[in-house]
């Protein structure tokens, strides 16, 4: 169904784009008083993990914290056992979980704030409230997938095919509602929900390249230093994020508008941060980069286009351009250089490059459905504003 929008003014520039406004009040489903219970109740519950988080050396104190303890855990219980064991969670019990992972894994990064934010970085209080989410809905995500299926294909043949097809994939009625009609409030909202990962792009990548050295490892260094400027911050694909932002007069502190990022975004997010810490996952992180960089400029050529519609600057788009043009490098280096290779090197394994690669694409399909939902609902609202 066509929005009913109100037509752009003759040119973008900042100035226009001050009208912007963030954040959009999402809501979804359900009865208002059902909604709004469930969301104190887990409002309530971040509160709490945000407390024991932030509690000095945390591991000792718990025995302190018992009723804080004991609340946010039977919160924590039973939206897992909600949304991946009985399977009819709410958006909202998957933000909560989602949002509970994301605030532990990403203590693995370093933020430059302050040093204390860092203190129960191995606790193993977190570590068990990470594996008690990561257990159950890394189950649910692999419930989505045929793996018997994936275990018979001939691997090599099966990578091929599929970055044949997701390079130049045809053109879906959201990338077509990307290219002609996306608003200059729909674009903003997209680079508020993207710079996420904009802001701090590659660096789940710079987890995974210590060790032996070989042509697979030099090929992920070579890929991470195209992602990191060659170690110019000018050149430094955040920075170009960045710019595009700042074009806007947006916030360009990392995340910035954390409170707008769809449950579907924060998963891919916390998934990656799963496969990038654990070695033995080193082959499905392979899979998954490798679609990520093959099916990047696709999906970048949709935003160039609204950008050049919407008559921006060179510096609102400049990202995606860079990236029409590395990623497609990095795309051809992923397949040929790594994904192959490890295909030959593991022989009995080399099917979990293909699950990493279908997983990668599915929670990235999921995502991308989520931030269009949230664009359209931005639209929308800036609609009646206006
Ligand atoms: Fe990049
Ligand atoms: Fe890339």
């Amino acid at each position: 169904m066509k929005l009913l929008l109100t037509p752009l003014l003759a040119s973008s520039n900042s100035m226009q784009s001050n009208l912007v406004r963030f954040p959009i009040a999402e809501v979804s489903g359900n009865s208002e008083q059902t909604l709004k219970t469930a969301s104190s109740k887990y409002d309530c519950a971040e509160q709490q993990f945000q407390y024991l988080l932030a509690t000095e050396d945390l591991d000792n104190k718990l025995d302190a914290q018992v009723s804080i303890v004991s609340e946010f855990e039977a919160t924590l219980r039973s939206a897992i056992s909600e949304t991946y064991e009985k399977g009819y969670g709410e958006d909202d019990a998957h933000l909560f979980l989602q949002r509970i992972l994301y605030g532990i894994n990403r203590l693995k990064l370093f933020w430059y704030d302050d040093l204390r934010h860092y203190s129960n970085e191995r606790s193993l209080y977190l570590s068990k409230v990470r594996q008690q989410i990561e257990a159950a809905w890394q189950n649910w995500e692999l419930a989505q997938i045929d793996v018997a299926a994936l275990q018979l294909l001939d691997v090599k043949d099966a990578l091929i095919k599929r970055a044949a097809e997701d390079l130049d994939p045809p053109l879906s009625s959201e990338s077509r509602y990307i290219r002609e009609e996306m608003s200059i409030e729909g674009y903003c909202h997209l680079l508020a929900i993207a710079s996420f990962d904009g802001l701090v792009e590659g660096s789940r990548l710079s987890r995974i390249l210590g060790g032996a050295a070989n042509e697979v490892q030099c090929t992920l260094i070579r890929v991470l230093l195209e992602e990191y400027g060659n170690g110019r911050l000018s050149r430094k694909h955040s920075t170009f994020f960045k710019a595009m932002m700042a074009e806007f007069s947006m916030n360009t502190v990392p995340e910035g508008y954390f409170d707008l990022v769809p449950w579907q975004v924060l998963a891919s997010a916390n998934h990656n941060f799963l496969v990038t810490e654990r070695k033995r996952y080193f082959l499905r992180y392979a899979g998954g980069l490798t679609y990520f960089e093959v099916a990047g400029p696709a999906a970048y050529r949709n935003y160039l286009t609204a950008a050049q519609r919407l008559q921006l600057s060179e510096a609102a788009m400049g990202y995606w351009e860079l990236h029409i043009r590395e990623d497609e490098r990095h795309g051809r280096w992923m397949l040929d250089d790594v994904g192959l290779p490890l295909a030959e090197q593991y022989p009995s394994d080399a099917w979990e490059l293909v699950l990493g690669y279908d997983q990668e694409k599915l929670m990235g399909d999921r995502a991308a459905a989520a931030v269009m939902r949230s664009i359209r609902r931005a639209e929308h609202s800036a609609s009646l504003i206006k």
